[in-house]
């Protein structure tokens, strides 16, 4: 039987659960971007309550971003100061924690949101310094690991997706050239760092055209070909992904996922109490399990869970947090 507070392995991590809270962004740093006492207080009650593994919100490249005034641009001063003690908080815990990387937009310097069919293989090469340059500082900070989110409707993704890219060069047409922006970079960073790889995915596109399931997984494989260490899928961030009858498709395509590669697959979305979890985990061959809103509502609520042996969340799922971009919960 497969239970949430089982020690697990990921790749080449120690897990203490196999509960990842994911991507949440903070929007609470101050006027300069420097981190306010609060952060450490959340990152504290995650970090000692019993998670598995710790992604940060995301950080952007560029403070141009669409995302920008939720999150941290990790270009200011002070970036490797306030995030080497957040990372230690973590680690005082033993509890792994990865830098998260996302951005929706592109500046190679020509234009400010240049998309995927227009970049020059100049600005790929800007690009994917870029990126290694953010793996490097974050392994500065003290992460143990970069996740690149390439999913949702972030950059990388539409590069892969064939909806956006229609290149006809070596970075467009199959699924090989349609990641070979991000392959790229990913193998710099594992010849060249030693910190974990994650990649964070969409199962599918629903737009016409758009990425299918088989093609999300053939994406997956061809990143875990790359060097990456674990991929995470997206949700929306209202997502009824588990029915109560039979199995939802994104069961479907993530047992199919798992089967396809051999590095560890974090599936979440909408997940909110043990038993539920506990069922996938043990109906599936699921081993990881992501939550964000959770933790929105109470840093340390594994805490309980871990203590009682059950536990159901207090978030309603109202979105709120997410709606209003500020991160915290409006009920409790
Ligand atoms: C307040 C808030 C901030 C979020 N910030 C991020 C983020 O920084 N990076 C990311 O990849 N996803 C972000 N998400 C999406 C979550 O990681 C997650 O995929 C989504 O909320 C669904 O999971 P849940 O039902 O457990 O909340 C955010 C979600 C919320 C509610």
């Amino acid at each position: 039987m497969k239970d949430i507070f089982d020690n697990v392995q990921f790749g080449d991590l120690k897990l203490n659960s196999r509960i990842v809270r994911t991507g949440t962004w903070e929007t609470e740093t101050s006027e300069g971007g420097f981190l306010t006492p609060d952060i450490y207080d959340r990152y504290e009650k995650i970090a000692s309550s019993g998670t598995g593994l710790i992604v940060s919100e995301m950080f952007a490249l560029d403070h141009k971003d669409r995302f920008y005034p939720y999150s941290t641009n990790m270009n200011y001063r002070g970036f490797i100061k306030d995030y080497q003690m957040v990372t230690d908080i973590a680690h005082k815990y033993d509890v792994p924690i990865f830098g998260q990387l996302a951005f929706f937009y592109y500046d190679d310097g020509e234009n400010q949101k240049v998309e995927a069919n227009d970049i020059a293989q100049e600005g790929i090469r800007k690009l994917q310094a870029e990126v290694i340059m953010a793996a490097k500082k974050f392994s500065f900070a003290g992460f143990d690991g970069i996740q690149i989110n390439m999913g949702n409707n972030f950059y990388l993704s539409r590069f892969m997706n064939p909806y956006f890219n229609q290149r006809d060069d070596k970075y467009g047409g199959n699924t090989e050239n349609r990641v070979r922006i991000s392959a790229e970079i990913i193998k710099v960073i594992k010849k060249t760092m030693d910190i974990h790889v994650s990649c964070r995915i969409n199962p599918w596109d629903a737009r016409k055209d758009g990425m299918t399931a088989d093609e999300s997984i053939a994406i997956a494989k061809e990143l875990e070909k790359a060097g990456a260490d674990s991929i995470q899928l997206t949700a929306r961030t209202i997502s009824q992904i588990y029915d109560k009858g039979e199995k939802h498709p994104f069961l479907v395509y993530v047992e199919k996922l798992i089967d396809a590669v051999d590095i560890p697959v974090v599936l979440g979305g909408s997940l909110r109490d043990m038993k539920t979890i506990n069922d996938v985990l043990n109906s599936s061959t699921v081993e990881y399990i992501s939550m964000s809103k959770p933790f929105v509502a109470q840093a340390d609520f594994l805490a309980d869970w871990k203590a009682n042996g059950e536990g159901v969340s207090v978030c309603q799922s109202c979105n709120n947090c997410y709606s209003k971009k500020t991160s915290t919960c409006f009920k409790f």
